[in-house]
């Protein structure tokens, strides 16, 4: 499919300071859109001006929610070019969200493909400074014209790129964690395994809560008997337990991680002892009490690493590491940003170079 290109004519004025972009909160020249109906499959793949996007107000999104996104991340290199970090990974989870929210696939070619060209075409906005990057947000959405709580037979697929910093306020700083007792994020065999705003939308009052206490965030547990650790709003979560990486074995109910896998992958190579279980609550605190738990930190693709200083569960609240940032938190996070900036040799051919189409 060819995908054709309208530039804009009125482009925006870039942030003027790299070091407060804080997180998505501009968004670059261009997005790119293509449509599907039943019968045509995917149609009329484009790049366009960044603009507001017109909906019947009819649209299943607006009332049923069917809706999955992606987020990744283009990275400005030392040699001028860019790299995408993971993209196919991001491409494949897209199409197993859709799967889960009975939304079509769209073919991993045409997304990657897509991500190239809009992010050539806005190489200029990809910030260069250090722990910046484009923040890309893929989305489908479903339309159409009908209440019936069923699937739509439209569907609009587009992406759009934000100049990012840190995800969190305060930048690289360890955060609150208040561990959520009453609220739940996800069950077996529903959507916590899917990329889809509704579960966003489900913790934003446990999240609120949390952050008028002065928690950046909660870590949800899960659903059944509130005993496991699950993972929080925006990262996966892991552990240094006497010298071990301890993290939440996947299943139905978190999202399986890009970072998380990432980390992984580099822990098992530092020879790491790296342990998937499940993860329950008061082996953690016993793990404190015993001296044992050194770090907890979170992984995603917005936040990064993220360092845990503080975690809260009922009537118990525990400071970890000092409230300050660990060493196997550091040295993730800087392997990690060393890989993605292509400082250090990608071993595994995580990134890709953005091709010059415009050339
Ligand atoms: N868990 C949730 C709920 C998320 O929204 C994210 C962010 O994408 C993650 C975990 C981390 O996933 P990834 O590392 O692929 O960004
Ligand atoms: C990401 O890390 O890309 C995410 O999608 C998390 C989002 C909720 C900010």
């Amino acid at each position: 499919m060819k995908i054709t290109v309208t530039r804009t004519q009125r482009p925006k004025p870039k942030p003027e300071d790299e070091n407060k972009l804080g997180f998505a909160r501009t968004f670059s020249d261009h997005m790119f859109v293509v449509e599907h109906e039943a019968e045509r499959g995917w149609f009329d793949p484009r790049i366009v001006p960044y603009q507001k996007i017109a909906l019947d107000p009819a649209s299943p999104v607006f009332h049923y929610a069917q809706e999955i996104f992606e987020g990744a991340k283009a990275y400005a290199l030392d040699n001028g070019e860019i790299g995408l970090f993971r993209i196919r990974d991001n491409a494949l989870r897209m199409n197993r969200s859709a799967d889960r929210m009975c939304m079509p696939a769209i073919d991993v070619d045409l997304q990657v493909e897509a991500i190239n060209r809009l992010v050539d075409l806005d190489r200029d906005w990809v910030p260069t400074s250090e722990g910046t990057s484009l923040y890309l947000r893929p989305t489908m959405i479903a339309d159409g014209t009908s209440l019936g709580a069923h699937t739509a037979t439209r569907f609009i697929y587009f992406i759009i790129c934000s100049p990012t910093g840190t995800y969190y306020q305060q930048g690289m700083k360890p955060i609150r964690i208040r561990i959520e007792t009453r609220h739940v994020r996800a069950v077996k065999g529903g959507v916590g395994r899917a990329k889809t705003g509704g579960n966003y939308a489900a913790s934003f009052k446990a999240s609120y809560a949390a952050r008028q206490e002065g928690f950046n965030e909660v870590l949800w547990l899960d659903g059944r008997e509130q005993k496991y650790v699950q993972e929080v709003g925006a990262m996966n979560m892991m552990f240094v337990i006497d010298g071990k990486i301890v993290t939440s074995e996947l299943g139905d109910t978190i999202l399986p991680g890009i970072t998380r896998d990432s980390v992984l992958a580099l822990a098992k190579e530092k020879g790491l002892e790296v342990v998937e279980d499940r993860v329950a609550v008061d082996y953690l605190f016993d793990a404190y009490d015993k001296g044992l738990l050194t770090e907890a930190f979170g992984t995603g693709t917005a936040a990064v690493i993220s360092p845990v200083g503080e975690l809260a569960w009922n009537e118990r609240t525990i400071t970890i590491n000092d409230f300050a940032i660990g060493p196997v938190s550091m040295m993730f996070y800087e392997e990690l940003s060393c890989i993605q900036r292509q400082r250090c040799p990608d071993t595994h051919g995580w990134t890709t170079i953005v091709p010059h189409y415009q050339a």
